[in-house]
């Protein structure tokens, strides 16, 4: 969808906003609400602030994040009126506001100082945002249960936000296959990294979360945060997990390249894609989406077996076992939006066997999830494994093998549909 038809989708987005906020404000006895977007904190005795990305609430409404000391303000009937700071300031530039349909349903006014602007007769007044710029502000800071409520309006993406959500995807696509492009000619993890931001013309800051690049066994940790400024001698792998912002919407993919001269890694690759896959396609209304965390484990048990990693034990055995687990250990995935780890998946909290979930609903049409199983070789899980009873079923040498590989992620970013699902990530391949 060309830009300007999803600019067009956005008061639309509002005005759904302006609903859902209203119920949850009625029903929780508030009249006005106040959105902080936030500012950086200075680091300790320092002069320097930290990379500053605003407060989820207020990019709901405004996609703008990175906009500092900016307040929007909701009030039942009344269109939302947003103050934009925007000082006389010789050391640094206000943001542009482009002429966009959205700001013909939002009244938006300037502002000059950064805290929180005097209201005419609130009423029963709620102010959310981060409780370092609520200081010394009138009103009930953070009532939880008015928070839990606004968090719940995330959840069912609007047309708009899909939109949004399909636009990062298609950017952040074009990173990865620069990115894939980089690691084939020899470059540095550094060196894809800059590939990546030059083809999505993203800064790594303004990214939504720090890209995981890792080569050979930096692709074993899975938020592996450095980047080497030479490549290694023998290129085995790449792991990149990188996304970008789009109107505030966050896209999250992960791609697992191996090097030319790797063929098992290459097949254990191929099998996790195809896996990947059959998960993505699970995704529809009325599915648990704990169980395609469960189904994610038993695919990974047939991998296991039929790569010879593991052997002499049926998958569901190595399921119950624990074995799987040491090869994937964290979640199948989690909702995305306006924050990578979107809000409000976890009304109940994840089974004793999925602790690192982070989504434990049923899906409904509108939410977006990612679907990003793993396989990888980290030592400090597999040692307990080769050193314990579970090691008469571990091929050691195969293992040995493919460490330095690192791992595998694949990630997609779907969307549940009232006929199945859309997946964001494959569409623009
Ligand atoms: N990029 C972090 C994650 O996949 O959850
Ligand atoms: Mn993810
Ligand atoms: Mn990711």
């Amino acid at each position: 969808m060309p830009n300007h038809d999803i600019l067009d989708l956005q008061p639309a987005h509002i005005r759904e906003l302006r609903n859902r906020y209203e119920r949850a404000m009625a029903d929780h006895g508030y009249d006005s609400l106040l959105i902080a977007s936030g500012a950086a904190p200075y680091r300790y005795r320092d002069d320097q602030a930290y990379v500053f990305q605003g407060f989820g609430p207020f990019l709901h409404w405004t996609g703008l994040a990175g906009q500092e000391h900016s307040w929007l303000l909701v009030r039942p009937g009344q269109k939302p009126v947003l103050w934009l700071y925007q000082p006389v300031d010789f050391w640094h530039a206000n943001p542009v506001m482009a002429e966009e349909p959205w700001l013909e349903v939002v009244d938006v006014r300037s502002r000059q100082q950064a805290g929180a602007p005097e209201l005419d007769s609130p009423g029963r007044l709620a102010i959310i945002g981060d409780p370092l710029v609520l200081e010394g502000v009138p009103g009930d800071h953070n009532p939880a249960a008015l928070v839990a409520a606004v968090e719940e309006t995330r959840v069912h993406k609007t047309p708009y936000e899909i939109e949004c959500l399909a636009h990062a995807n298609r950017i952040a696509l074009a990173g990865h296959r620069a990115a894939r492009e980089a690691f084939l000619a020899g470059d540095s993890e550094f060196g894809i990294s800059l590939a990546y931001q030059q083809a999505t013309g993203q800064r790594e800051v303004e990214a939504p979360y720090h890209s995981i690049i890792g080569l050979n066994e930096h692709a074993g940790t899975l938020h592996y945060q450095y980047y080497d400024l030479q490549p290694p001698r023998r290129p085995r792998s790449l792991l990149i997990d990188a996304g970008v912002r789009y109107r505030g919407y966050c896209s999250d993919i992960t791609r697992t390249t191996a090097g030319p001269d790797e063929p098992r890694f290459t097949a254990l690759v191929h099998g996790l894609e195809k896996l990947q896959l059959r998960l993505c396609e699970m995704v529809s209304p009325g599915v648990d989406y704990v169980d395609i965390h469960r189904k994610a484990h038993l695919g990974i048990a047939a991998l296991l077996s039929a790569s010879g990693l593991v052997f002499g034990l049926a998958d569901e055995a190595m399921v119950e076992q624990g074995i799987t687990r040491a090869f994937f250990p964290h979640g199948i995935g989690h909702f995305l939006g306006i924050q990578v780890h979107d809000v409000a998946g976890k009304p109940t909290p994840s089974p004793e066997d999925a602790p690192f979930l982070r989504l434990t609903r049923t899906l409904e049409a509108g939410m977006v999830v990612t679907i990003e199983p793993g396989l990888y070789f980290i030592p400090s899980l597999l040692e307990p494994l080769l050193n314990g009873p579970e090691a008469q079923y571990l091929n050691r040498a195969l293992i040995d093998e493919l460490k330095s590989c690192g791992g595998i992620r694949i990630e997609d970013n779907v969307v549940v549909t009232a006929a199945g699902a859309r997946n964001l990530t494959r569409e623009c391949e």
